[in-house]
């Protein structure tokens, strides 16, 4: 499954590298070159000028057109605002945090941000098409690329939470049924889920596009039932702290959030 997800990248780095090159190398004229060549290279060089500025601005159109639909579905975000309220929730097992996730590295940066927290991803799509910053998560092995379909990378009781957001909604749910079991086995403390709410966010034709399949947004009715189907139970100890302290700072999430303890 070899889908680049995010073409903006790829013709923001040829805007950077690939472009400059054809400027650099036309600007050494020989002393005495003539005439036409001059004028030549001025027409090259505004036909670059045009190139660059019209794909300029459709990056930055893919820009906002992407940053609309992932602000639609996006619990990853959502992820990054609960935080201050997940260390409260979960004091300790915060310090040692798996997050599983698309863009898993937005939210690594930010946990990573966070005093005393060691953080890792698992990003389950390509990141053929991603920024520096990312990269270097990957290189460092914080980041992880694995299809989540499939049994996980880690042993049992790897950390002691495990959080994930936007990944299970494109589950369908003879895959779910091997990727929830997989989650709680490789965490000690406690598995967090982030889903999206079906009437909040709508399924979008890009979706397919970028993710290979479309989403699924479940409620918490159906949801609630799946988990005790898999004989998951309620982390309430810690469901309750996060609920305190949401409704101290009027935090209201935009996403469904689960509590859940581990399989013991
Ligand atoms: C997934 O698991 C649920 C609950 O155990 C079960 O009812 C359902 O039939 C399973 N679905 C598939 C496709 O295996
Ligand atoms: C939740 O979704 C199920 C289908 O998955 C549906 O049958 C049920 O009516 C929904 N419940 C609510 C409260 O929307």
């Amino acid at each position: 499954m070899k889908m680049s997800r995010r073409p903006i990248n790829l013709s923001r780095r040829m805007s950077e590298s690939g472009l400059s090159a054809p400027f650099s190398s036309t600007f050494h004229p020989r002393s005495r070159s003539p005439p036409y060549l001059f004028v030549g290279v001025i027409i090259l060089g505004a036909f670059l000028l045009i190139g660059y500025l019209y794909r300029g601005r459709g990056t930055l159109e893919n820009r906002i057109a992407l940053g609309r639909v992932e602000g639609d579905f996006s619990c990853n975000r959502e992820v990054q605002r609960a935080i201050p309220i997940l260390k409260q929730a979960y004091g300790d097992s915060m310090h040692r945090v798996l997050h599983v996730g698309p863009d898993t590295c937005s939210v690594i940066s930010s946990l990573l941000k966070e005093k005393e927290t060691e953080a890792w991803g698992l990003e389950p799509y390509d990141i053929e098409d991603v920024d520096h910053t990312c990269k270097r998560l990957v290189h460092r092995g914080i980041v992880r690329v694995a299809d989540i379909k499939f049994p996980l990378p880690y042993r049992a009781k790897s950390f002691p939470l495990v959080i994930v957001s936007d990944a299970l909604d494109y589950l369908s749910p003879k895959y779910l049924n091997r990727t929830v079991p997989e989650l709680a086995r490789i965490s000690s403390d406690g598995l967090v889920i982030f889903t999206g709410y079906p009437h909040h966010q709508k399924p979008k034709a890009v979706d397919r596009a970028k993710y290979g399949s479309s989403v699924k947004l479940r409620n918490s009715t159906w949801w609630t039932q799946y988990l005790v189907h898999l004989s998951l139970e309620e982390n309430e100890v810690a469901g309750k702290k996060f609920e305190q302290a949401a409704e101290k700072v009027s935090y209201s999430p935009h996403c469904q959030i689960f509590h859940l303890q581990p399989y013991h």
